[in-house]
């Protein structure tokens, strides 16, 4: 059976199989889980979290369960992250197949704090864009 699922990972080949995904605000929550879930297909994850040691210990973890995975810091928030996560996937893998913004995509307008409910949804689909054109240019 195709895509048959084994202990969580796939058997099969997946059409997914070899694709590139970055999931920001990977470490915990709808992010981590998310990033498995993409990993499980055989997609390889690009785990963006603001905190270094995060970003690490959350692919630790996935990679413990076979999956694919690779720490990247990555504050969304931050123009210099973005710019080397850009920089990151261009050198690595001179492509993005997928991209996964979970990482503060709450609040419509205001920008109080530095946490998930408080980015911007209009700031993070210009800062996608930006990721995506980077080596797209
Ligand atoms: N859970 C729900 O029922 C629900 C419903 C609707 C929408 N959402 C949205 O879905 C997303 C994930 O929800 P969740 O429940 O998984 O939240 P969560 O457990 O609080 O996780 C949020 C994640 O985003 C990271 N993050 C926050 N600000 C960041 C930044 N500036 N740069 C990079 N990473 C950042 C956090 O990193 P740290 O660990 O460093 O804080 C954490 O990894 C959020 O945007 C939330 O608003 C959730």
């Amino acid at each position: 059976m195709r895509n048959r699922i084994s202990h969580g990972m796939s058997t099969h080949s997946s059409p997914q199989q070899g694709k590139i995904a970055l999931v920001t605000g990977a470490n915990k929550g709808i992010g981590l889980e998310t990033a498995r879930q993409l990993g499980r297909l055989g997609i390889t994850v690009v785990v963006g979290a603001r905190d270094h040691a995060k970003a690490e210990a959350a692919a630790a973890t996935l990679k413990r369960e076979g999956i694919d995975a690779v720490p990247l810091n990555l504050d969304v928030t931050s123009t210099a992250d973005i710019q080397a996560a850009a920089a990151f996937l261009e050198s690595h893998y001179g492509r993005l197949d997928i991209l996964v913004n979970n990482a503060g995509i709450n609040a419509e307008n205001t920008f109080t704090g530095n946490n998930s409910q408080t980015v911007p949804r209009r700031s993070c689909a210009r800062r996608s864009i930006r990721i995506s054109s980077a080596w797209s240019s």
